[in-house]
C-alpha cells in the first residue's frame, strides 16, 4: 500500500496499532483543519437536531491526514456506530447487502479507498444511498425477479486519496465533500504534544518543533517520528526527547531538513538528474524510481508541490529551482522559480 513505503513490513502492524491508540475520538481533540472542523460541527448538530441521518460525506486528501479518524469522530459525535470497510474489500454485491442490512438507524458506513470499488458494487450502492433500497436479483434468465429490500437510514462516509479518480455518478451522491490538506507546523506540534502525553514520554518544546517541522505536514508521520524518537531517547537519552535527540533519531531514519524521506529524495534526484529540464509525467517518474505510480501521485507529488520543489506545468512535472538548490545543484535557467537567464543578455 502506498502509505507503507517508508516503513519496514514488520513495522506496519505497529503503525496500525499506534494509529488506533493515538487516534482522537472526539471533534474537540481533532487538531487543525479548522474549516472542516467547523462544518462537521454544524452538520452533526443540525442532523441531531432534526433526528436525521447525516448527509453522505466524501473525504479526500493524501494518506495520514485524518480521513479515517474524522469518519470515526463523526460517528462518535452522532452517537452511532461506524462500520468500517474498504473499496477492495467489498468484493461483490452480497457483501454490500449484508453490511447494509446490518446497519442500525443512522449508522455510519465508512468506505476507505472508495475509488477502488468495483463497478457492480458501486452501482448497487447508488440506490442504497439515494433511496435506501437494495435491489436483489433472484433467480436466473427469463424467470429472474428483482426484489427490492428497504434499508434503515444511514450515512456513507467515503475516503479517497484522489477525488479525481471517482466517477461523476458516485461523486454526485455525496452531499458534502471535505478536502483534508497538509497541516501547519504549529498544528503538528499540538499533535506531537498530545501523542507524547498519551505515550507518556517527555518531549520538550524544541523537540516537538523539530519533529513537527519534518513530518511532511502529516499527523501519521508526526506520530511515527515521535515513536522513533522515543525509542532513541530510551536507549540513549534517559527517555527525554529534546531537539538533539529528535535530530539524531530523524537522521537514522534518513529524514532530511525539509522532511523529505528517501523516496522523496529519489524523485527529486531523478527530476534534477537524468530528467533534468524535461517535463515528464507521473509514469516516467515512477519508472525512473521503480515505484508504484499511485504512490508517486498520491503521496510524493502532493507534498513536493506543497513545499515548492515540484511544479506541474502544462507539459509535465518539473523540478523547481528550489529543488536543485536543496540538492546543492545549480538550477538550469528553464527551472520554474529560477532567476531570469540574465547572462544571455550580455552574451552577444
Ligand atoms: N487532526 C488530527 N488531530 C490529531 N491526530 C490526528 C489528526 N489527524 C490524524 N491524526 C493522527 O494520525 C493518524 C492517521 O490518521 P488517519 O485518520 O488514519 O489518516 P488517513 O485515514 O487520512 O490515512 C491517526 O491515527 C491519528 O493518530
Ligand atoms: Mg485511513
Amino acid at each position: 500500500m502506498s502509505d507503507a513505503r517508508t516503513v519496514a513490513p514488520e513495522e506496519i502492524d505497529e503503525e496500525r496499532a499506534a494509529d488506533v491508540a493515538l487516534r482522537p475520538s472526539r471533534l474537540d481533540e481533532f487538531v487543525g483543519q479548522s474549516a472542516v472542523h467547523e462544518q462537521v460541527r454544524i452538520l452533526v448538530e443540525a442532523a441531531a437536531h432534526r433526528g436525521e441521518a447525516l448527509d453522505h460525506v466524501l473525504l479526500y486528501g493524501p494518506p495520514g491526514l485524518g480521513k479515517t479518524t474524522l469518519a470515526q469522530i463523526i460517528a462518535n459525535e452522532m452517537g452511532v456506530h461506524a462500520r468500517l470497510t474498504s473499496g477492495p474489500a467489498l468484493e461483490h454485491q452480497g457483501m454490500l447487502a449484508s453490511i447494509l442490512t446490518s446497519l442500525e438507524d443512522r449508522d455510519v458506513f465508512f468506505i476507505d479507498e472508495v475509488h477502488r470499488l468495483n463497478r457492480a458494487v458501486e452501482e448497487a450502492l447508488y440506490p442504497a444511498m439515494e433511496d435506501l433500497a437494495f435491489d436483489f436479483v433472484a433467480g436466473k434468465g427469463a424467470g429472474a425477479q428483482t426484489l427490492r429490500l428497504s434499508l434503515k437510514r444511514f450515512t456513507v462516509i467515503a475516503a479517497t486519496t484522489r477525488a479525481g479518480a471517482l466517477g461523476g455518478p458516485l461523486r454526485d451522491r455525496f452531499g458534502v465533500t471535505f478536502r483534508l490538506d497538509f497541516y501547519a507546523v504549529d498544528e503538528l506540534v499540538a499533535i506531537a504534544n498530545r501523542s507524547a502525553r498519551l505515550l507518556e514520554v517527555e518531549l520538550d518544546a524544541a523537540g516537538a518543533q523539530l519533529i513537527a517541522s519534518r513530518a511532511r505536514g502529516t499527523p501519521r508521520i508526526v506520530n511515527r517520528l515521535l515513536r522513533r524518537s522515543r525509542d532513541y531517547a530510551q536507549v540513549r537519552a534517559a527517555g527525554h526527547i529534546d531537539a538533539a535527540v529528535a535530530a539524531a533519531a530523524l537522521d537514522v531514519l534518513g529524514i532530511d531538513s525539509l522532511g523529505l524521506d528517501e523516496l522523496d529524495r529519489r524523485v527529486v534526484g531523478v527530476l534534477c538528474g537524468s530528467l533534468r529540464g524535461h517535463p515528464v509525467g507521473v509514469q516516467t517518474i515512477a519508472v525512473s524510481v521503480q515505484e508504484d505510480p499511485d504512490t508517486i501521485e498520491d503521496v510524493v507529488e502532493p507534498f513536493l508541490i506543497r513545499i515548492g520543489l515540484l511544479a506541474r506545468t502544462p507539459r509535465g512535472r518539473l523540478a523547481t529551482a528550489a529543488a536543485y538548490q536543496h540538492l546543492g545543484m545549480a538550477p538550469p535557467a528553464s527551472a520554474p522559480g529560477s532567476a531570469e537567464p540574465q547572462a544571455e543578455l550580455f552574451d552577444s
